[in-house]
């Protein structure tokens, strides 16, 4: 089977590098800069185009209630659950152009070249695009999936606010995308498997010379928001004595996150504080109100609340030494999820047939597969990027590793879709 899988790597690359031109960021030097917000102009364009290519192969395509885009090829046994592979088209402000899109395009050719070699699956095959799993507009990642898995409440999600108190339910109508989010559900039989391919994200790969990773768990990330409250006033008239700076508590309540997280001695706890809004934003006002987000992951969610537990007792100890209202709201707080031990050996064993060394290895970033694990057995391979480096323009994988990934990726789905 292997020798007939033959992915079309200049096709590939120039999809990449056409999906890249849909972008929102000015271009830079160093890179190739891609803003895809969803719901935005250069989404919305993305979209069209990816259902065009679908349309091409002759792929049926379906659209559910949030935008999550469905793209299948009909197995001999159509009525069997379906494989179904995909990540996502939407990028962070300034990121690069291989985040979520290598999934995306990469799933689409290894389906194409899936067909190119004359198999006809048993079961479906199906690609999934889904929506919104940067969390930059609504405040939390993974919208599509966790709609998909039932994770997220459908009146909860149609009542999240974008920065310009848009909310998701008036936003995703206006772009097209109507009916009650409850539809986007699917039940825990509906897939046979999932499986995504992602760049690493992380340094191991390249670091240590291996062309695939296949991932056996991904960590447990959390999302919280704080609302720091104080006194404002004249920069130059109010006494430094009489202060409540709002701004001057959030930057010890960042440190005091970052101790935290440093504490607990485990590579796999990470914490950021990635947003920081200030009121009024004035240089001559002292900030009266300042509200952080901040994402922490841990692949042990108990050590993870561990490291909240101890940034509250901070908190408490600011609230009192700086005479300040600090409130905490719990965004997201998801579990870790296992790749199905089944799928990872299916991924071995085409490894191990076609000569490629691989390492089995953590995803430490988040991706829709956490949310599809609790509906479906689920694995995801990895390809290298270099130095590491993700959510930036110069966020970069060889050709060669791409290819390799999704010829894997294809291996694998035909294995799953004649079970
Ligand atoms: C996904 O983009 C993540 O932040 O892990
Ligand atoms: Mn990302
Ligand atoms: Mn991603």
């Amino acid at each position: 089977m292997a020798e007939q899988i033959q992915i079309n790597q200049p096709q590939l690359m120039s999809e990449l590098q056409t999906l890249a031109t849909f972008t929102g960021a000015e271009p830079v030097t160093d890179g190739t800069a891609v803003t895809r917000i969803v719901f935005s102009f250069d989404d919305l364009r993305a979209r069209a185009w990816l259902k065009e290519l679908a349309a091409t192969e002759g792929f049926q395509v379906r659209v559910d209630a949030v935008g999550n885009i469905f793209i299948r090829w009909a197995g001999t046994e159509p009525q069997l659950p379906a494989v179904a592979t995909g990540s996502h088209t939407d990028a962070i402000p300034h990121a690069g152009m291989y985040d979520g899109t290598v999934g995306v395009l990469g799933g689409l050719e290894a389906m194409r070249a899936l067909k190119r070699s004359g198999l006809r699956p048993r079961r479906s095959i199906e690609l999934i695009m889904f929506t919104s799993e940067e969390p930059t507009r609504f405040g939390i990642g993974c919208l599509g999936s966790r709609l998909i898995s039932g994770i997220l409440d459908p009146i909860r999600a149609d009542a999240l606010q974008d920065k310009d108190e848009a909310t998701l339910a008036t936003v995703r109508t206006a772009a097209g995308f109507a009916g009650s989010l409850s539809s986007a559900q699917l039940p825990p039989n509906h897939y046979h498997a999932w499986i995504e391919l992602h760049i690493e994200q992380g340094p191991l790969l390249e670091r240590e010379g291996i062309p695939l990773g296949i991932v056996t768990s991904i960590a447990a990330p959390a999302g919280y928001r704080f609302t720091i409250t104080g006194l404002g006033g004249h920069a130059g008239a109010l006494l430094m004595p009489d202060r409540k700076d709002a701004l001057c508590a959030a930057a010890e309540l960042i440190l005091a996150i970052e101790k935290h997280a440093l504490a607990t001695g485990a590579i796999d706890t990470v914490a950021t504080v990635g947003t920081c809004d200030v009121h009024p934003g004035a240089v001559n006002s002292v900030p009266s109100r300042v509200v952080l987000q901040l994402d922490i992951r841990d692949t042990d969610p108990d050590r993870r609340e561990s490291v909240m537990q101890a940034v509250r007792r901070d908190c408490e100890e600011l609230r009192h030494r700086r005479k300040v209202e600090i409130t905490e709201e719990l965004v997201n707080a998801d579990a870790p999820a296992q790749s199905s031990p089944h799928i990872v050996e299916l991924l071995e064993e085409v490894c191990a047939a076609q000569h490629i060394p691989y390492k089995k290895m953590v995803s430490r970033a988040y991706h829709d597969s956490l949310f599809m694990a609790r509906i479906a057995p689920i694995a995801m391979i990895f390809i290298p990027c270099r130095n590491g480096v993700s959510h930036r323009p110069d966020e970069y994988a060889t050709p060669a590793d791409t290819t390799l990934g999704v010829r894997v990726l294809a291996s694998v789905l035909a294995k799953l879709a004649s079970e």
